[in-house]
Formats: C-alpha cells, structure tokens, sequence
C-alpha cells in the first residue's frame, strides 16, 4: 500500500548554451520580455528563452509535447501483456516479452558523477546527511523529461524534433520512512532528521543515452536536489499572507512529499506537495485548531520524529506557527536553471496535492486538474485568467492569476465546477480573504458542498480532452453514490470528466470508465489506479498502488481508450511491496520511464532490486528506463 494512509543537435556546445539560458519562472520577471521579442519576431535565436515558454503552442497541449489527437490505424495495445504466471519472482520486475528495461538513479545515485560517494544498499553504512544531499532520494514518484532542446522547438517551427536522447529529468523523491533512510525507527539526533529530509524532495539530473552503454546521468550546471531546506518563494493571491509569516521571520523553505508531477506548456516542472502533514509533530501539548484537523495535523506526525530536532515541525513552538501553512501547495521548478528558486504557487489551493495535469484551451487560456488525495477529500479545476502566452509577456505567470473550483458530482452524470471565491457569501462568513480562502481550501469546499470522493490520485487529460481521475480506494465509505459506486471501495475506480466549456466552463458531464474491481476473476485483473499518463494516440497508462490480487504485485497496464469497453493490458510487474508510478516519455515516444517506489518497502527480506536477491542488501527506489525491443512506441 502507499505510505502513511491513507531535431537533434549533436553539438555538445549548442547544448551548454541552452542551459547557460537565464531563470524567469519566478513570477518576477517570467519569460516576460523574450516571450515578447518572440511573438513581434518569429524568428528567435537559436537558444533564446523565448522559445522557452512557447514550445507548446499546439491547441491541446495536454500530454505535454504540445501533441495534438494522432490518428493510428493498426491496433493501439498490441503488445503480449505479462500473465499473471508469468509473475513467478517478486523480487525483480516482471516486464513483458515484448519489452525490456534497464535501472536508473536508484537512491544513493550521485545527482552527477563525482558529486559524491554513490550509495549501493549496504545495511552498515547508509548515505550521511552530507551524502544524501547530493544523491537521488527515495519514494521516487512524478517525474517529467524535458528534452534539452525543447526550448528551441518554437525557432524552428512545429516540424522541429526534439532530442530523445539527452534531457533533463526532474523527479520526486516522496518520502522513505526512517527505518529504510536511518535503518532505526525514529531519529536520534539533528544528524540523523538531516538525511531523512535529504532523503525527500526533488531531484534535476541531465540525462545521456548512449548507444553502448544506455542511460547515464551526466554533469549540468543545472543540476540539483532540492529539500524540505531549500529556499523558496511564495506566488499568488496568497503570498503575501499573515497565514504564511511566523513570528521569528524566517524564511520559506523547502518542499516535502512531493508525490505526482506535471509540466507546463511553457516548459517548466510541477511536484506536488501531498501527505506535508506528516513531518509535523508537537513537543508540547497540542490542541489542534479546526485547521489542523481538517488537514491531519497530529502531535506525532507519520513518526519521522524532525520536530524532536528540527523546531520549524514542531507544532506547538510559537515562533514558527504557521510553518504548517506553507505546504500543501503546488510548486513550479525550472529544469534549465539552477539558480532558479522553487515558486509554491498559491492561486492552486493548499490540499494533499497528488498531481497535476493541464489542458490549453482553443483561446489559450490554460486549466489544471487537481486531486487532493485523502478518503472523501475533493476534486479542483484551476482556470488561468489569461492566455498563457498573453500572461507571459504581460510579466505574469497564468499560475497566480485564475480561479479555484471543486468538483460536485450529481448522480445524474452531471457536475459543477463551484468557484472557491470571497466573492461567494458562504466564504466570505467564514473567512477574511482570498488568501485565507486558498490557504484553508479544503474547508471552503466543506461549506460549498463539494462531492466527497474515494481517494482522487491522478489527472490526465484525453485524445478529446476528456480527463481521466484515478480514484484509488475508499475502504472507509459505507454509503455508494452514482460516481463512488462501491461501499467500501476496496479496489478503486477510474472516472471521466468532460468539461462544458472547452476546459473553461463551469460544468461538466462525467462517466466511470472503470470500476477496478470488475477486473477481478480475470487475467487482466489489477485494483488500486494511481498514477496516470494518456498519450496523444489515445493510450492510457495506469500505475497501481495497492496488494494486488492473484500473487501479483503492483503494475503498469495500458487501455486503448478509442475502445468502447476498457481492457488492460499488464505491461509490467513490479516487486514486493513495491508501488508503480511516475511516468514520463520522450518526445518519440520510444523511452518510458516508470518508477518503482518502496520496493519491498525497504526490507531486505522481501528484495535487494535493483540488486540481486541476497537477503541483507537494502532495496532501493528507483526509475525503470522502457522500451520496446522493436524500437517501437511504447504502450503498442
Ligand atoms: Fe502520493 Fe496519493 O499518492
Ligand atoms: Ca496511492
Ligand atoms: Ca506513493
Ligand atoms: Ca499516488
């Protein structure tokens, strides 16, 4: 189960001017003035930024690539799907015979060579706090590759082709508890809460393949891990909050259980801040506001145990008493500058984000989709107030400036997109401001009504512009509804939005694609949807996060969703305990990259992947590299 609860240049140099580029995400001066330069003057330099923030001018940019609806002829899902004996060692992945993989920066994985040591799962000698600073994480999670060359892809026009063979990955490091991290069940000291939160956040790798040797990590002055101690920089209606200074002034910093991913059309990377609640805990006796209840504050947290060392988690220290209030929120980070700050951008609402996909409008203007991950919580549409392109040359990022709502589902197949605004009487009796409004989201979609869902994981967005929600279990509900029909929902659901107003409308019509449970009793069997991926072709990619039935573990399985009735198909199968998410693809479509999360939930008795079984070696997190032995798309 999940955690806690719930074109190519082969020119090395054009490549080093790329990442040479300047930051601009931070909502200070974003692509403002090159976006500009670059909509008077088509013709952008060759390494401009200005192509930056335009590389995703196609209509429905939402599989990311600025991919338009492809039309496909031959079957969709062809490949020989894994059979449940063929799952005969769960100690490493099971992959179809169509398929092969090869391991990528498991955790302990310098973030560039010579960085530091590397770590290999050695039980004696884990990863110091110094080390793990410069080292992938564990819980690797969302992830998205930006191709280096992606910035360039507006210069040269739509039949430019980006690189396949050389990005940067940004993924997520979401959380590995502290007998893996530690190899003791709580902290010990300062030292000892230091490489726990080193352990977490988010890593930016430049990635190379090479034809001899696959795929490495190789040197970027772009590279970087950032940490739960990591400044950052608040955006948005809700940045210059009372609710998010403390009393001793200091600074924001850092991100924490950065779960699902998602990217922008201009280019930059999204991690998604989820389960923040459980870092925190309480030295002194804590009475949890109406607040801190309703996002699961408690004195002892998830039992990392940071606020025994570390007094900006502990709840009842008066000097930090809105730290609390400073995650939950999405955040932006730029792959190709890392100087950049982190921007937590407010406008999205503060929740259990798990992840966030965006679909473009045909004028332009952007919505996100949004899952707040908790048992009977909600899900958000954002809708940016511009164009984005308008917005980015105007010197705003469409992320600050926009409207929040929350889905209520009607049994009819019917919904509402309802605004959290302080403009709504409702709101505004119970709080001061937008901010506050933000800042305390899931209470203001309690007084709005909003429709309590099973679990709502992932977003991602269809051929047709439909999205697809993973709903991953409910085992607490005892009374179904027409879009939670099971009570209790042991196996999840997958439901299908589609909004009234080409992504802007305050409605929308919904169906259940699939209820997991109706695999059951069949070879195609698999419970437990989470992450999620739709290509331009019209697959959908599922990664599951629960014990799966029949001897099998957690898997990968992919849809023809042209199809009139959902069929999975098993690609892979990962290892005991383990969890399948994260999903990111390059450009061709030709490399997946598929996470294996908790393997064996770091015990050595269950698996050493990406070791060898041996019974001592401590399994590591890590990113599975896809292809198809063909050279072929994956997912066909
Ligand atoms: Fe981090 Fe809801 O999964
Ligand atoms: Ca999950
Ligand atoms: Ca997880
Ligand atoms: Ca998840």
């Amino acid at each position: 189960m999940s955690q806690q609860d719930n074109g190519t240049v082969e020119n090395g140099q054009l490549h080093d001017d790329i990442e040479n580029l300047p930051s601009n995400t931070s909502g200070n001066r974003p692509f403002a003035s090159v976006l500009e330069t670059n909509m008077t003057r088509r013709k952008v330099m060759a390494g401009s930024l200005t192509v930056a923030a335009t590389s995703f001018l196609a209509p429905t940019a939402s599989a990311g690539w600025g991919w338009r609806h492809k039309k496909h002829n031959k079957e969709l899902v062809s490949f020989k799907p894994v059979a449940i004996e063929d799952v005969v060692d769960t100690t490493m992945p099971t992959i179809s015979e169509d398929y092969q993989y090869e391991v990528l920066i498991p955790w302990g994985t310098p973030i560039e060579p010579g960085a530091t040591a590397e770590y290999n799962g050695d039980p004696n000698t884990r990863p110091t706090s110094a080390e793990a600073a410069l080292q992938t994480g564990l819980g690797h999670d969302g992830m998205w590759f930006f191709p280096m060359d992606q910035r360039k892809k507006l210069a040269y026009g739509k039949h430019y082709r980006m690189r396949n063979d050389l990005g940067m990955l940004c993924v997520n490091h979401e959380y590995g508890n502290n007998s893996h991290a530690l190899g003791k069940s709580a902290p010990e000291s300062l030292e000892d809460v230091r490489v726990s939160q080193n352990i977490h956040g988010v890593s930016v790798l430049k990635l190379k393949q090479t034809r001899r040797n696959g795929w490495k990590v190789v040197k970027s002055k772009n590279t970087r891990r950032i940490t739960v101690n990591t400044p950052v920089a608040f955006s948005g209606p809700a940045a210059a909050s009372e609710l998010l200074q403390n009393p001793n002034g200091n600074i924001a910093l850092g991100t924490v259980n950065n779960c699902g991913s998602g990217a922008t059309p201009w280019g930059t990377y999204l991690t998604c801040e989820e389960n923040f609640n459980g870092y925190f805990g309480a030295n002194g006796l804590l009475v949890p506001t109406e607040e801190q209840q309703r996002y699961g504050f408690s004195d002892s947290g998830f039992g990392y145990g940071w606020h025994l060392f570390d007094k900006r988690f502990d709840l009842t220290d008066e000097d930090y008493a809105n730290e609390q209030n400073r995650f939950g929120w999405i955040v932006e980070i730029d792959p190709f500058d890392g100087t950049q700050k982190p921007v937590k951008r407010t406008a999205l609402g503060r929740f259990k984000h798990e992840a966030i996909a965006i679909a473009e409008s045909s004028n332009g203007r952007i919505a996100a989709y949004m899952g707040d991950d908790q048992r009977f919580d909600y899900c958000y549409k954002y809708v940016s107030d511009k164009a984005w392109e308008h917005a980015i040359a105007e010197g705003e990022s469409p992320l600050d400036k926009g409207s929040l709502f929350v889905a209520k589902f009607n049994d009819d197949g019917t919904g509402e997109w309802m605004e959290l605004t302080i403009d709504n009487p409702i709101l505004a009796e119970r709080f001061e401001s937008q901010a506050e409004v933000l800042i305390y989201a899931r209470l203001a979609s309690d007084l709005l009504g909003a429709t309590p869902m099973d679990r709502p994981e992932w977003t991602t967005i269809g051929t047709s512009g439909e999205v697809f929600w993973t709903l991953t279990n409910n085992t607490n509900r005892s009374e179904a509804n027409a879009a939670n029909p099971e009570a209790p929902n042991s196996d999840g659901h997958i439901i299908r939005t589609r909004d009234s107003g080409d992504h802007l409308g305050n409605d929308f019509t919904w169906d259940i694609y699939l209820i997991a449970s109706s695999t059951r009793g069949t070879e195609a069997v698999f419970t437990d949807p989470d992450a999620a991926w739709a290509d331009p072709y019209g697959r959908l990619f599922i990664g599951t996060d629960g014990g799966q039935p029949d001897g099998l573990q957690d898997q990968l399985v992919v849809f023809d969703t042209n199809k009139e009735t959902p069929e999975p198909k098993r690609l892979l199968v990962g290892v005991s305990s383990d969890e399948i998410t994260g999903f990111t693809i390059t450009p061709d479509q030709r490399t997946a990259f598929v996470n294996i999360q908790h393997p064996g939930n770091g015990d050595p008795s269950a698996t050493s992947f990406p070791a060898a079984f041996d019974g001592t070696t401590i399994p590591r997190d890590c990113t599975l590299v896809i292809t198809r032995k063909d050279g072929g798309i994956i997912g066909s």
